[in-house]
């Protein structure tokens, strides 16, 4: 296991992860080096084509610009429909870990993670609120990751459907049942004060977008979000 998912998993304790789509893209990097500063572990970027979700954000240009900047891992959270297509270009850019929608491909999903894997990048497939956990069972033994999505993902802002707390549980159990690796990330709708419905579920890495960065104190959300 790759050891920032082992010192995860060994100490217990929850990553917290702002998603940059809700920072203040005229100063980005003081946005990125702010939440570093303010004790993020790991850092959200928001990849969306206009195809998959009806929503354009950014590419690689900009994940390989804060990989030079910031000191703690990039997740690069791909909501496109051809993920197969830019997994070296992700990973070229400076990901640590990929992740792409189970529902932006039919089949080959077993490739794109095996391709993640030989960047030596970590691999994550998310899911969405409709998709059940079943429709990627025969991936879990495969992944460093699977994010559980709380919104339907193409934008920032939206409320956390609570109905998809019950996946992160069935996900938790499974793992411990398969003797899995995969750690539980859950991305959407995560605030202050709700956070602690998705650490109690099991949620393991929790991403935040305007839950920190449209809060006026970074650290104290990133606590609070944390638990500790
Ligand atoms: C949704 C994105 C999320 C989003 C999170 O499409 O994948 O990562 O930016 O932002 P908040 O926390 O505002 O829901
Ligand atoms: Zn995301």
């Amino acid at each position: 296991m790759n050891s920032w998912f082992q010192r995860l998993s060994e100490e217990g304790k929850v990553a917290v992860s702002p998603s940059i789509l809700s920072a203040d893209f005229s100063c980005l990097r003081d946005e990125v080096l702010a939440v570093e500063e303010a004790g993020a572990d790991c850092l959200h970027c928001d990849v969306m084509d206009g195809n998959f979700v009806p929503n354009i954000s950014f590419g690689p240009l900009v994940i390989r610009a804060l990989s030079k900047i910031t000191g703690i891992p990039i997740f690069s959270h791909l909501m496109i429909s051809e993920p197969a297509k830019y997994v070296e270009t992700f990973a070229d850019a400076g990901s640590f870990a990929i992740s792409f929608h189970y529902e932006a491909m039919e089949k080959g999903h077993d490739e794109v993670i095996e391709r993640i894997h030989s960047r030596e990048v970590m691999a994550g497939i998310a899911i969405n609120p409709d998709t059940p956990l079943g429709a990627v069972e025969h991936l879990l033994g495969d992944l460093d990751f699977l994010v559980i999505m709380t919104v339907f993902p193409g934008f920032g802002g939206q409320k956390l459907i609570q109905e998809v707390l019950g996946k992160i549980e069935e996900a938790r159990e499974l793992r411990d049942k398969r003797n899995y690796r995969y750690a539980i990330e859950v991305d959407g709708g995560i605030k202050m004060d709700n956070a602690h419905l998705v650490r109690e579920a099991g949620g393991e890495i929790l991403v935040s977008g305007t839950g920190i960065f449209k809060s006026d104190d970074y650290r104290k959300a990133i606590s609070l979000i944390r638990g500790v």
